[in-house]
């Protein structure tokens, strides 16, 4: 209760009244439906996902100006989000939450500006933006003006890009042009069931193309994690998903100037892992799971892996090494044999460009036969998306360690944060096979006629295998030319990386001066 000093009772009894209304968003029928539904009012999203009591509310008082359609009967103090700054894990972060009790979070000019003041000041003091969507989308009522507070959005989302990290939350609606806001933010995260976004919806659907298909498929939290890629994670519900933003700020830095914040830990920095000697398995194609490796390495085995659902054959995601936060991104052998296809190049560039803005070093596991023959994959581009994950590779100027556990071959050696693309330290692992192609398709191509002319076919195949695998499948050819810097026990893995890595942190590196590159999106 603010307190009432004498002489001035109407004056604080006012903004008593101005505040209580505020808080009661659009009304506690509404508030009451929002909880029915399964989702969090936006205040208490906020308090949930902030520390305890650390919020500060900007416009709070702010409201719309429409008079059209009986807009001038409908105004809250706040309009439709609730904006402002707050502390997560005692570091600054600013926020928004759209309302959708305040006519469905519609996006009114006011609201447009709030978030864009919010911004503008996260920016400018060098501190996250998390956005948490719940809107009907732009104010039907407003009409242009509310698609200009869309625009005035994403060209400070797009601004603000690689200077401070920004997050989306969709926790509610996010439909139409709205969705572009949270497709430029770093990471998105879905709740499931109570959230989706989508360009166009079911209905339009149906009218132009003649699919049926519900919300729900089209582009709820599943959808979106596993088909499309559009997010990144997926909570079980509102408090979920805000303990995941809570768990991904950790890893980073508050702005592009600042380096990750380090967290001491008791894992020892030299702590052998004897497991890893027997964790690949002796027939090179047989598979195994690469988070059994990131598992061991890793300050205390914790992982937060990115788009977990998403194109499995390539594992991205954050963890520590003697405290430092690193990207991992590493082949999924479990996974179409680690292969990279389009939507593993796509989903790898997007992640190695994150880290490389924002200061985070970058190790690779790499256990690559290729990238995905066919059709499919070639008609679909997969020229110009395997380009963009070399490209961010090659762009990046941050620390960058490369472990090779078993196979690299043809251009994905090439990709996979190899020495020549300026990758600091590369490691192997002692049966690594590093060559341009596995030793079947090799002995194929170079004694087709040999083959074709032997007495027994088989034979000819299996010496000629065994040589070329003598010669090639192995790290130390590689080793030899200074291409890999040490072929090291895997039991030492978690060692060299972490000493690997103190060596780097005052690394210095940067690209000729430019306007941007072309990256082949
Ligand atoms: C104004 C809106 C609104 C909107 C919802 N409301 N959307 N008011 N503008 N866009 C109001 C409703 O009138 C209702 O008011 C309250 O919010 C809750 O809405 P309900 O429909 O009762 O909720 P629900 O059943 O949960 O359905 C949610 C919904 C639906 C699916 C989002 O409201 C809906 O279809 N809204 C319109 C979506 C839309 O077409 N938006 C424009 C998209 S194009 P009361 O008073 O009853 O509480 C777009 C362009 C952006 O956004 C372009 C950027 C470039």
């Amino acid at each position: 209760m603010t307190p009432k000093p004498e002489g001035s009772p109407d004056a604080f009894a006012e903004l008593e009244a101005r505040n209580r209304r505020a808080e009661e968003g659009g009304g506690a029928a509404r508030l009451e439906r929002q909880r029915r539904s399964g989702r969090l009012t936006a205040r208490e999203r906020i308090a949930t996902l902030v520390d305890a009591g650390s919020f500060e509310e900007t416009g709070r008082l702010v409201q719309h100006r429409s008079r059209d359609f009986g807009l001038d009967r409908q105004r809250y103090p706040g309009d439709g989000v609730v904006t402002g700054y707050a502390r997560i894990d005692g570091r600054l972060a600013y926020l928004f939450a759209q309302d959708f009790t305040v006519l469905g979070g519609s996006l009114s000019e006011a609201v447009a500006e709030k978030i864009c003041r919010t911004m503008d000041l996260a920016v400018r003091q060098g501190a996250p933006i998390i956005g948490l969507n719940d809107s009907g989308g732009a104010r039907i009522q407003e009409g242009v003006v509310s698609l200009a507070g869309y625009a005035d959005i994403f060209l400070r989302n797009t601004l603000a890009s690689g200077v401070v990290p920004q997050i989306s939350a969709i926790l509610g609606p996010c439909a139409g042009g709205a969705v572009y806001s949270p497709a430029i933010t770093d990471f998105t995260i879905m709740s499931r069931g109570t959230s989706y976004m989508f360009v166009t919806g079911p209905d339009v659907i149906r009218a132009v193309t003649h699919e049926e298909v519900t919300m729900e498929d089209l582009g709820g939290a599943e959808t979106h994690n596993t088909v499309s890629g559009n997010a990144h994670f997926l909570g079980e519900n509102d408090e979920d998903c805000l303990g995941l933003i809570r768990q991904l700020l950790s890893f980073l830095p508050s702005n592009n100037l600042e380096e990750p914040p380090r967290r001491p830990s008791a894992d020892p920095p030299d702590r052998e892992a004897p497991s890893l000697d027997g964790l690949v398995p002796e027939q090179p194609d047989r598979p195994y799971d690469i988070k059994d490796l990131i598992g061991e390495v890793v300050d205390d085995g914790e992982f937060l892996e990115v788009q977990a659902l998403h194109a499995g054959n390539l594992v991205v995601g954050f963890a520590r090494l003697g405290g430092a936060p690193v990207g991992i991104v590493a082949n999924q052998p479990a996974v179409l044999a680690g292969v990279l296809d389009i939507h593993a190049s796509v989903k790898g560039a997007r992640f190695v460009r994150f880290c490389d803005a924002f200061n985070i070093p970058l190790v690779v596991f790499e256990d690559v036969p290729g990238f995905l023959p066919g059709t499919q994959q070639e008609w679909g581009g997969i020229i110009r998306h395997g380009a963009k994950l070399l490209y961010a590779f090659a762009e990046a100027t941050v620390p960058k360690i490369t472990v090779i556990t078993r196979k690299a071959y043809g251009g994905a050696y090439c990709v996979m944060a190899s020495k020549h693309i300026r990758t600091d330290l590369n490691y192997a692992w002692p049966n690594a096979e590093i060559a341009v192609m596995g030793s079947e398709g090799a002995v194929n191509v170079l004694y087709r006629r040999e083959l074709e002319a032997a007495e027994d076919a088989e034979k000819e195949r299996a010496g000629r295998v065994a040589a070329y695998r003598e010669r090639f499948a192995n790290p130390y050819v590689a080793a030899e030319r200074g291409y890999v810097d040490e072929v090291i026990p895997p039991r030492t893995t978690r060692r060299k990386l972490t000493a690997a890595l103190a060596s780097l942190a005052t690394k210095r590196d940067r690209n000729p001066p430019k306007k941007h590159g072309n990256i082949p999106l």
